[in-house]
């Protein structure tokens, strides 16, 4: 038998507001209980800061539209007329919105003399596969398949930019193509752009590649004051030291229906990091270490080092661009990114068992899980967010070993467990049905994340039988995978790989 999920879902809206509003533990009621055994989670919402109180209603798969508690502004209202630019759907363009020539974008390769240490970083992270990686080029092509050419063009905007830009990254796969149109986010498709147009663009707002490339002998960087170097001149631009430049891809918006697909920067955007001044940069261009100390101390760290060989020391940045894929070892030929991805995630969240507490008739126990977002600039997961997945799995066992209760377990498709305290969200398309394929979203059908320094919290009550009276143990961890099996083999088939599962937290206690 399994859990009504609507029965559960009320109760639990209506148990965790008083719970909220008295603090009271006693007032959760028990729903109906399966047969297996007589527990139950109740799901609740997060405020924005902790401690905040603010509750956003409880959060059950596949129920309610959009979860208010984290942070995000409203997605933005579909402009009228045009919404994207020259080359089609995506925001893209160049200096003067012809396609440009190819042979203006360099291979990083042709950067590597000079700019050794950046070129090194670069290899292996996700930017620098970000055509060709497997999950992408199977995602990208079954894009194509289904929805057409305008929106394969669409995702090579941010995928491909100089493939777009110079018109060759177009539906006919196969093709043989100059390396450098297929090069995906390397640093020409950073250091040519000129110009950011997402806040004049139809959103207002940066995002599906708001840049305007503008390739040629000039390189646009943080630097003033550069001397020329010998194979191309420098040009300073503020906006590289800025997270709008990051968010001109890091915001994905729908075309048409203008939901939000991806939204780092505007979950950024509303969080304290953004007040304080620390963009993607300080993070995501630094080492693990660094990044961590600069999300506690919401002060930047500075380094310095040469920007080129044999260069003057400046205020440098690391090229590693590292985020949350663990599968970067065999994505991007990146096992250096992978580790790294690793061990972000393993700073990003805190996992805690609260308010433990047993019956006077020691018949029950219950306690909170709370998930704290401590290290992410904007909520956990982020992203592409209708795939990654984040959740608890917990288990309660009695001295003896005996198990009580568990959830956040794999079936054995590798789907996680109905009921769980997961996070992430589910696509919805034109008929409210889940989807993975992004082009069909319409809106979100369920949506829960950590929003930055903000919690996450579940009120867990299990029935305990009437035999057991000894400490119990609660067990917990908080584990992370970019994608789930299912839409994996989707996309990929007789292909597809098994995403890894990261341990991101634990947290224990004994209940006596
Ligand atoms: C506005 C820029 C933008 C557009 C347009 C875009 N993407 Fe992406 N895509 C991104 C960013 C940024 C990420 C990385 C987010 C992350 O790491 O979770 C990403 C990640 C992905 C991933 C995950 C890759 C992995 O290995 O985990 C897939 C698959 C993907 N995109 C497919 C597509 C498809 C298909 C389209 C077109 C329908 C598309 N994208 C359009 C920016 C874009
Ligand atoms: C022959 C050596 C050489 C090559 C090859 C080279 N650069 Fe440079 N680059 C330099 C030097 C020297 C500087 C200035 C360093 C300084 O003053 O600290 C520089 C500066 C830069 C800057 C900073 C500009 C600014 O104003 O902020 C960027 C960006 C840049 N290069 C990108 C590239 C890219 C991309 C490539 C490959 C397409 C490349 N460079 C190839 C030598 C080179
Ligand atoms: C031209 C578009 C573009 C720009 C500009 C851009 N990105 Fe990305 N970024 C992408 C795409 C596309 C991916 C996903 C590639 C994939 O997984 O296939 C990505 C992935 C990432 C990831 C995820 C890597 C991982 O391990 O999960 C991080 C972190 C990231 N970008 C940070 C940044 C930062 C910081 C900036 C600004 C300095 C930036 N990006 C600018 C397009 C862009
Ligand atoms: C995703 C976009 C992106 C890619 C790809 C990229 N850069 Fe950068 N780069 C930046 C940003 C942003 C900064 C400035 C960070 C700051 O100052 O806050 C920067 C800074 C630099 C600088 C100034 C010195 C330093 O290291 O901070 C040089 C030189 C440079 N990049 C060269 C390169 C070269 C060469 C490549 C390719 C091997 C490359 N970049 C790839 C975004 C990118
Ligand atoms: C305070 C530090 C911090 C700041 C600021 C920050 N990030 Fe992150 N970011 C992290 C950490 C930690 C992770 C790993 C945990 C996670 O997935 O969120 C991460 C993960 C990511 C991922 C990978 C998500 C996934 O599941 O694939 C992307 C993409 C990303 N960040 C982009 C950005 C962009 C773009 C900005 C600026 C708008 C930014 N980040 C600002 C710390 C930061």
């Amino acid at each position: 038998m399994r859990i009504n999920r609507l029965t559960l879902l009320r109760t639990a809206a209506i148990a965790v507001s008083l719970c909220f509003l008295q603090a009271c533990l006693e007032t959760v009621s028990t729903p109906p209980a399966p047969e297996h055994s007589a527990t139950v989670s109740l799901g609740s919402g997060s405020g924005n800061e902790p401690g905040s109180g603010e509750d956003a209603g409880a959060h059950v798969p596949g129920t309610a539209a959009h979860d208010t508690g984290h942070g995000l502004t409203q997605d933005p209202t579909p402009p009228q007329g045009d919404v994207g630019g020259p080359f089609g759907l995506s925001q893209l363009s160049s200096a003067d919105g012809e396609h440009t020539y190819i042979g203006d974008f360099a291979l990083a390769e042709d950067c590597a003399d000079c700019h050794p240490r950046q070129y090194e970083e670069l290899q292996g992270s996700m930017h620098s596969a970000s055509h060709h990686e497997p999950f992408y080029r199977a995602f990208a092509l079954l894009a194509l398949e289904e929805a057409g050419e305008e929106v394969y063009t669409f995702c090579s905007g941010c995928h491909a930019p100089a493939g777009v830009a110079s018109g060759l990254v177009i539906a006919e796969e196969g093709k043989e193509l100059p390396a450098a149109a297929t090069a995906g986010v390397n640093c020409d498709a950073c250091h040519q752009v000129s110009k950011l147009s997402g806040k004049q663009g139809a959103w207002g707002e940066p995002g599906n590649a708001s840049l305007v490339l503008d390739p040629g002998d000039v390189k646009f960087g943080p630097l003033h004051e550069v001397e020329d170097p010998l194979l191309h001149e420098a040009e300073f631009r503020e906006y590289y030291k800025s997270a709008e430049f990051c968010g001109s891809c890091h915001n994905v918006i729908h075309p048409s229906s203008g939901v939000r697909l991806e939204h780092t920067y505007a979950e950024w955007e509303a969080s304290i990091y953004a007040k304080k001044g620390i963009v993607c940069q300080d993070c995501h261009m630094r080492s693990v270490e660094d990044a961590i100390k600069v999300a506690r101390e919401l002060k930047p760290v500075v380094e310095m080092g040469p920007a080129a060989e044999g260069g003057p020391d400046r205020p440098i940045y690391r090229h590693y661009f590292v985020g949350a894929n663990v599968n970067a070892g065999f994505l991007a030929h990146g096992p250096k990114h992978a580790d790294m991805a690793e061990a972000r995630l393993k700073s990003a969240a805190r996992l805690e068992i609260q308010n433990a507490a047993r019956t006077n008739d020691g018949r029950r126990i219950s306690y909170e899980m709370v998930v704290a977002n401590v290290a992410a600039g904007h909520s956990l997961p982020t992203s592409f967010t209708e795939l990654r997945e984040m959740w608890v799995e917990q288990t309660v066992t009695s001295a003896s070993g005996r198990l009580l209760y568990q959830s956040g377990m794999l079936d054995e498709e590798g789907n996680i467990e109905e009921g769980s305290m997961v996070f992430g969200s589910h696509g919805g398309d034109a008929q409210g049905r889940l989807t993975y394929k992004a082009w069909e979203v319409e809106s979100f059908i369920w949506q829960r994340l950590v929003p930055a320094r903000g919690e996450a919290r579940d009120i867990v009550s299990v029935d305990l039988p009437e035999d057991i009276s000894e400490p119990v143990t609660v067990k917990a961890r908080l584990l992370y995978r970019s994608a789930p099996p299912v839409a994996i083999k989707m996309v990929m088939k007789d292909q597809a790989f098994e995403a890894k599962i990261v341990e991101m937290a634990v947290a224990e206690t004994v209940i006596d």
